[in-house]
This record gives C-alpha cells, structure tokens and sequence, in this order.
C-alpha cells in the first residue's frame, strides 16, 4: 500500500495540568509521543532535544505493524509464521528508541501496530533503555527493579504507601491481548510467543473492551500517589461502558486517532474505533478524576492523506 506523505511541518503542542491533590517539588515536563509508525523523525528529536523533557512518553504505534512478511489473512490479523523482529527490521523505530533513551527517562506502551512484537523485539527493547510498559507500571523515576507487572508472571508488587510520588502504567491495546489469545489458540503458531504462557489475562467483566487487562489495571489504579497512564486507544476513555473516564489516573495520553485523518474546523472526519465524527482525535477532555490528552500523532498509515492536521508533537507541563 502506498503511503501517503504528509505535511512535514511538525505542530508543537502544549498543556498545562495543575493538580491541587500532587504535591511536586516541580514541574514535570512530559513529551507525548504516538504513532509515529516507523517514520523519519529528525525534527521530533531536534524538539526533544531543545526541551529535555522530565520524561518521554510513547503512547503507542511505534512501528508499522501491517506490512510485515508472513501476514497471510490481514483482515482477521493471522499470520502462518512469525516475522523474527519488528524492531530488527525497522528503519527508524528502534533508533529512535535509543536516541530518546538517550535525551531522557523513556516510557513505551503498546498500541494496535504493536501487536506483532516477538521475544527479540522485547529484549531489544529493554536494551535500549526504554521502560516497556505492557499492562505493567513503574514508580517515576524508575529502575528496571520497580516495574511491576501485575497480573504478569511475576507476583503483584504493592509499592509502599506514598501520597507525593508519580506512577507510570501502559495499558496494552485490546487488538495486541486479541492476538496473544489468537496465538495461544492456534495450534501451528505453538512457540512463537514463549513470553505468554496460556492464562487468563482478562476478566469479561466489562462489556465494550473483553480483551482488556483489567486486573493489572485496577491494581494500579489502587496505588497511591498521581497516576499516569498511556493508552494507545483514546475511544477508551469514554464509551457506553467507560473505561477510564471513571477510574483514577490523573493523566491518560493517548494517540490511534492521527487527528480524524481530515480536520475541519478543529474536528477530525474518522478514527478508528470511534467511527465518523469522533470525539476523541486531539485536544485535552477532562473526566470525573483526570484528564485525557490525545496526540494527533507524527505520520499517516492511511491510503489517502492528512488534510488539515499537521503531525503533532505534545508538552504536558504538570504542576
Ligand atoms: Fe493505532
């Protein structure tokens, strides 16, 4: 599929939450990085670089994860083997991971394009620097040694009682956990995902989003402190059956929507999951505990361009 080239003029976007409930020393500078699809990204880090933000966030979409060789049934996301690494083969992903990690404390959550990171893709990851954040959360700043992964292999961690600290959760897209379970279903694909033995990762609990990781999520809303969270999908936020508009997170950055592909007016045309004439394609929404942001994201991977709707860079000053 041919990709369209957009606007390469990069909008610089800025937010500034106050919270009278945090108690910070400082200002926290957070860039909001989404869907930048394996796409040059020179201007992206020439930005990044000027501002040092406290931390990076990537919400997501990292890479492009629909040309890779192998996909034999695209429209039901099945492939008959493996590609070895995403990250591996891509142009520009996994530098830019290395190059952030080397501006500032780096955060990665998995969006829809994510869904076919191997093992190697994984360990790639984590030798970057970068904190991959996949249904887990970390205290910021972080080490390796406080990522927690709850309903993960590993135990659920509680971090001790702290009002005034920040945490920092990736809430892993719906189509990633569709295909781990598609994976685990499958018979031919056995031993391509050793990290994620068969269990229940998801209560159906909730209607509109069944594939999700509630269990990981409600613990990390249960921590103390001011909560950030990435979440690839904004169209979770707020449905007939929220997500996240009801839960606690001080802070939700998300992108998927490349800012309804066509803005007029400052609305976008069309979002995936949300259909046309989406809610959800940019701009800041405040919920009963938090407040939502969504990146209008840095590339296009539709076969018609953007219109209206420069790739977009965001700063979230909280304070
Ligand atoms: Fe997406």
């Amino acid at each position: 599929m041919r990709k369209y080239q957009i606007d390469n003029r990069l909008d610089i976007t800025e937010y500034e939450i106050i919270r009278s409930n945090v108690s910070l020393t400082e200002t926290l500078t957070i860039a909001l990085i989404a869907d930048l699809h394996d796409r040059p990204y020179e201007k992206i880090l020439a930005s990044l670089k000027e501002r040092r933000p406290d931390l990076i966030a990537i919400a997501g979409d990292l890479i492009d994860g629909y040309t890779a060789d192998g996909m034999e049934n695209r429209s039901k996301n099945e492939l008959t083997r493996m590609p070895k690494s995403m990250l591996a083969d891509s142009a520009y992903a996994l530098q830019f991971l290395k190059e952030c990690a080397a501006v500032s404390p780096t955060y990665y959550g998995l969006g829809n394009h994510e869904w076919l990171l191997s093992d190697r893709d994984f360990k790639l990851i984590h030798r970057t620097g970068v904190h991959l954040l996949d249904n887990a959360f970390a205290e910021f700043p972080s080490s390796r040694s406080n990522i927690c992964k709850a309903s993960g292999n590993t135990a659920p961690v509680l971090l001790p009682d702290k009002k005034d600290r920040i945490l920092i959760g990736g809430l892993t897209s719906s189509a990633v956990m569709r295909y781990r379970e598609y994976i685990l279903e499958n018979p031919k694909m056995a031993g391509y995902y050793p990290l994620f033995p068969p269990r229940p990762w998801w209560q159906k609990r909730r209607n509109t989003h069944p594939h999700l990781d509630y269990a990981w999520l409600d613990e990390f809303e249960q921590q103390d402190g001011f909560k950030i969270l990435l979440c690839h999908h904004p169209e979770y936020w707020k449905r007939k059956d929220p997500v996240l508009s009801e839960m606690d997170f001080g802070l939700t950055m998300s992108g998927h929507a490349h800012g309804g592909q066509i803005r007029v007016l400052g609305h976008g045309l069309f979002a995936p999951g949300q259909g046309l004439l989406p809610k959800y394609t940019g701009g800041s929404h405040n919920g009963r505990h938090g407040t939502l942001v969504v990146s209008r994201g840095l590339a296009n991977t539709a076969p018609f361009p953007r219109f209206g709707n420069r790739p977009e860079l965001v700063y979230i000053r909280l304070s």
